[in-house]
Formats: structure tokens, sequence, C-alpha cells
């Protein structure tokens, strides 16, 4: 079984073998009306959901709990108390259960995502991880060993989708809003100034500031510019944000013997950045990787992905194990 709480979504999964026989997620809706999450709500929610969704994962995977032969959970990073939340849950099954616990990392799972329907990727590829903490291009040399070749120096991408959106005045979390009324507009209408930052790296605070300047410009000749425009200004905004990760990326495929690219995290739910991305690999002749839509954003599937092979080599903590909301 794994747990997941690192953030807003409770979630737990069953996997049984190579098969994930559950993977039940309550997201929390209530942190909408703030325009981001709020963590001490965030670990409250959990605590409320997480004997509901451990229930329900257990139901559908159609086992029993006795059953079980290991407990994994997200150890880091994320929110602390949100992350505590899972830690004590999975400590106390595996203490009742008697039973090993395994501790994972949030953002190898996010990469894990990608084994879960390819379990025999070619080494090594270049994945794009997006989410709405972290933007980092990562060498991958094999299952679990990689190399961070940029990150973002402010912002991640899905912060700056979820940013821009509160400014849209769409609801939190606005990236798959802006992705579902961006395929009504016009990509090319606004443009905006790329932020340069040196070598693999980004920046999106610029970006976020200028859009946030260029709104209120508009908005002065015309108070409803937002309302009437925003298909396209979803478009362009979506255009530029995938234009941008990509940039990068395509310049590191031109300098390294590349085998495969792939994109996993929140952000990899986009459809544009979906459809670049893969295009990028056909012109380069190599495999695309993307995981399946439930495991793009948080979920325990992903979790007990890389639990499946920390079981297999016995890398197991014991009790006195913490959470890092840095990891
Ligand atoms: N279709 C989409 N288009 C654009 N962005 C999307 C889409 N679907 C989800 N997102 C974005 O993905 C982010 C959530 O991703 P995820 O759950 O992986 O992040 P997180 O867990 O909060 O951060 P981290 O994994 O870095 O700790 C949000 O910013 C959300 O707006
Ligand atoms: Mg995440």
């Amino acid at each position: 079984m794994a747990i997941e709480t690192s953030c807003d979504d409770t979630s737990i999964a069953v996997l049984k073998e190579d098969k994930i026989l559950a993977n039940v997620t309550a997201n929390q809706e209530i942190h909408a009306k703030y325009g981001g999450v709020v963590p001490e709500l965030a670990s409250r929610n959990h605590e409320k959901n997480i004997v509901r969704v451990f229930n329900e994962a257990i139901n559908q995977s159609g086992i029993d709990q006795s059953e079980l032969d290991a407990i994994a959970f997200t150890q880091g990073p994320g929110l602390l108390g949100s992350l505590m939340v899972g830690v004590s849950f999975a400590k106390s099954l595996a203490l009742g259960l008697n039973i090993p616990l395994i501790a994972v990392n949030h953002l190898q799972a996010h990469i894990a995502a990608l084994y879960i329907e390819n379990p025999n990727p070619t080494f090594p590829f270049i994945c794009l991880l997006v989410s709405g903490g972290h933007t980092q291009i990562i060498w991958v040399k094999d299952f679990f060993s990689y190399e961070i070749l940029g990150s973002t120096l402010d912002d991640a991408g899905g912060e700056a989708f979820d940013k821009i959106g509160k400014m849209l005045d769409l609801p939190y979390p606005a990236g798959p809003a802006i992705d579902r009324l961006a395929q009504k507009g016009d990509p090319e209408r606004f443009k905006f100034t790329y932020s340069k930052v040196p070598d693999f790296n980004y920046s999106f605070s610029g970006f976020k500031t200028q859009v946030l300047y260029f709104l209120r410009d508009q908005e002065k000749l015309d108070a409803n510019f937002k309302a009437s425009n925003i298909n396209d200004l979803c478009a362009s905004i979506q255009h530029h944000i995938c234009t941008y990760l990509l940039k990068p990326v395509a310049k590191l495929m031109k300098e390294r013997e590349v085998l495969g690219l792939a994109v996993v995290g929140g952000v990899s739910a986009n459809a544009e950045l979906r459809i670049e991305m893969q295009k990028l690999a056909l012109k380069n002749q190599i495999p695309f990787m993307v995981p399946d839509f439930q495991y793009c954003t948080d979920n325990a599937g992903m979790i007990a992905e890389v639990a499946k092979y920390k079981f297999e080599k016995e890398d197991f903590v014991t009790l006195d194990v913490v959470a890092k909301a840095r990891f």
C-alpha cells in the first residue's frame, strides 16, 4: 500500500506485483476560494479524509488489509503538516500489521509514473518535470539514477499557470481550466517576451509580472477585457509557457546522445505540452513517454511504483523516520 499526502490530495494506492489494484484520491475543494493551498487547512483535511480513502482503496482492491506486505509513504518534499499526516498513518499501519515501512521521494515518484505503463524505457532519456512546486530538466541514466541539468530559479511551471489563472479570475488550480479554454482560443494573439536565464534553467517571475501589467493596461481601456478575451488570453499564455519550457530541452537534445524524451508532473496533463514534446521526440526519432492522465497530478499509484523497487531491494525505514519538507 502507498500513501501520498504531500500537498492537498489525499491518495492511497494498492499494488499487487505489477498491477495497481486501486488508486483512490480525495481532492480538497476548500482551497479554491483562497486561490491557493492553505497549509493548515490541507493537513486538517488530510486527517479528515485519510481513513475514508484507506477504506475505499481496500474495498476497490478486493484484498484484505491483513494481506498487505509493506506500507509506503511520501516522505517529502511537500508541506510539512500534510506530510506528517501520511507519515503518521503509514507508521501506525506498519506497526499494527507488523510489516515493513518504505519512504518515497515525491519527485522520484513523478518520474516513476512513467514506468507504470512503460516498464522498459530506453536510457538515458531527458525528463521534463513540471508540477505545482517544481520545474526541472532531469537526465535519467537508469530507473533511479539521475542528474538535474536545469531548474527554475523562482516559480514552477504549474505555479505560473495557477498564479496567472488567478489574475484571470479562474478558480484554483487554474492549469486545467486554462488548458480547456485555450482549445477555443488563438495562441498567437498576445505575445510576451521570454525570460533569459543561463544554461538550462527557467524563470517565470518576469512573465508573471508582464501579464499582470498587460492586463492592468488593457483593463484601463476596456473594463471587460479579461472576460471578453478569455479564450485568446488562455491560449496565448499556455503557448508562451509551453514554448518556453521546450526551448532548453530542444537545446539539450543537440548536445547529448539522448535515447528518449519524457514529461511528468501535474503540467504534463496539458494538451499542448504533450503534443509539442511528442513532436520534438519525433523530430529526433526517439521514443516519447508521458504518464497516463491519472498518474500526472499527485497520486499514490506513482508512490507505489517507487515502493515496488524499494521492496525488492528491502530498502526499508524504521519507525523513527520523519517527514522532510525539503528533500
Ligand atoms: N491540464 C493542465 N494544464 C496545465 N497545468 C495543469 C494541468 N493539470 C494540472 N496542472 C497543474 O499541475 C499542478 C499540480 O501538479 P502536481 O499535483 O504534480 O503538483 P504538486 O504536487 O502541487 O507539486 P510538487 O509535485 O512539485 O510537489 C498545478 O499547478 C496545476 O495547475
Ligand atoms: Mg506533485
